[in-house]
């Protein structure tokens, strides 16, 4: 199945030769040809030196000097590019990261699902209302929710609408970066309105405090500030999944004599595109970006090591993060045998658990959603499993969002199945709320300190 490293013959469009699943149709080649020229042409969204530096401290991860951090929505939607709602999942993702950082004692890289994470496979090629059978709506980089013929025609404009909305997105979080929003001195700007009404702010808050006192300590003692805690870097990443995006914001970089895909940091590909023959695999393997693979039921060891093999023959150090997904019922059983199959093969892996996407389950009136006890108690075995077996839980990837929507049940508030419809707003996968976040990351960490944390 496997297929020699072939830099020669690899292109950015190599994969066009292989099977592309997940790919929308559009009707118009020669449209399609004028996006992927513009968008050729425009200026790229990050830029080499920075996906090096991201794949430096995930070399780090992997040998348990760091954790990794990488959350968000798990579909954004143009019509969401909001100024509050791109702040408040800053806020968010640099509370956990703080919350990790005191419980794990170690640096914690910081990975948004944002500024590009617009297009989601789907499990069938069109949805039927009524008897009207349309294609499926596919994220906003393709085609539109609406259950019209019109709004669900695959759009390739869109694509430029997508690159515009992920650079107005990325420019608004490395503005409030670089501004000193993410500054560990100061956490209050991270504050959101109902931090208040929190179960959990009181821990929230002793954490923060215990932060602020060892950095006071430390700069006292030293005369100096903590330089690296000032300007947290802050990355992106997305699914990988639109090959004419990503194919064309690839460009060679002379310095590298390398590919980079510079429309995000770090992309991943998705389980169901992961077919070692497919056309993801193809794109990937001749990137120089750090990538991840997600991983679940079904994976081989067979079919891993041919994925090991091919995206990371050099064994490079930060090229591979291993993403599992198993769900609580089934992680203690099958991640043991890929952690295995991994170590075989040589190559630096950093694992990350994702706790959403195992644990999915829809509701009698028709609602995804995901329970609370499930995702702590999948992230929990997680860490036990690696640790059982040598290895390290290097990060975690949750799907989440700064807003008090209700779209998991569970957590300190109680909330239950008929809470849900109250605000649920997602398109596709339920997120953890705000409040949801913020205790699951404390008790994930103070479940690894040795201290815990007290309530
Ligand atoms: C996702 O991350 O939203 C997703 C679709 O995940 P997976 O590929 O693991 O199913
Ligand atoms: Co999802």
């Amino acid at each position: 199945m496997s297929h020699p490293p072939d830099q020669v013959s690899w292109h950015p469009a190599s994969w066009h030769a292989r099977t592309a699943g997940q790919q929308p149709l559009y009707a118009d080649p020669a449209a399609v040809e004028r996006v992927i020229a513009d968008l050729s042409a425009l200026p790229p969204l990050v830029v080499s030196w920075e996906v090096e530096e991201l794949k430096k401290q995930i070399a780090l991860a992997q040998q348990g000097k760091a954790f990794l951090l990488q959350g968000g929505d798990c579909a954004e939607s143009f019509a969401e590019c909001e100024s509050d709602r791109i702040a408040r999942k800053l806020k968010i993702l640099l509370q956990i990261s703080v919350v990790l950082l005191h419980g794990l004692k170690k640096p914690v890289i910081r990975v948004g699902r944002m500024a590009g994470q617009y297009a989601k496979p789907r499990s069938a090629d069109t949805e039927t209302i009524d008897g009207v059978t349309l294609p499926s709506y596919r994220g906003d980089l393709v085609n539109r929710q609406g259950f019209t013929v019109q709004d669900r025609e695959p759009d390739p404009r869109l694509m430029i609408e997508g690159y515009q909305r992920a650079a107005l997105t990325l420019n608004f979080v490395r503005s409030l970066v670089d501004g000193g929003f993410a500054d560990l001195h100061h956490p209050e700007y991270w504050d959101v309105d109902f931090v208040a009404s929190s179960p959990y702010e009181s821990q929230y808050r002793n954490i923060v405090q215990s932060i602020r006192d060892s950095l006071d300590f430390f700069e006292s003692i030293s005369g100096q500030q903590v330089h690296r805690t000032r300007r947290i870097d802050f990355y992106t990443s997305h699914e990988g999944l639109h090959l004419l995006y990503e194919q064309a914001q690839t460009r060679f970089i002379e310095r590298h004599k390398r590919w980079y895909n510079l429309s995000t940091h770090f992309p991943w590909i998705g389980m169901r595109t992961a077919n070692p023959d497919g056309a993801h695999v193809e794109y990937f393997r001749g990137i120089a970006n750090p990538l991840a693979v997600k991983v679940g039921a079904g994976m081989t060891a067979e079919w891993l090591q041919d994925l090991i093999g091919t995206l990371n023959p050099t064994n490079e150090p930060g090229r591979l993060t291993l993403i599992h997904r198993f769900g609580a019922k089934d992680i203690e059983a099958r991640l043991p045998p890929l952690i295995e199959a991994a170590r075989a093969t040589g190559s630096p892996i950093l694992w990350v658990c994702d706790p959403m996407h195992g644990n999915t389950e829809t509701t009698a009136s028709g609602l995804k959603t995901r329970r609370f006890d499930n995702i702590l108690s999948e992230v929990e075995a997680a860490f036990r499993v690696h640790r059982n077996m040598g290895s390290y839980l290097g990060g975690v990837h949750f799907e989440l969002t700064g807003d008090d929507v209700t779209e998991c049940i569970g957590g300190a508030r109680g909330l239950e199945e008929a809470d849900l419809a109250r605000a649920y707003r997602s398109q596709v996968d339920p997120r953890l709320n705000y409040e949801q976040a913020l205790e699951l990351a404390i008790r994930v960490a103070g479940g690894q300190s040795e201290e815990g944390f007290a309530r």
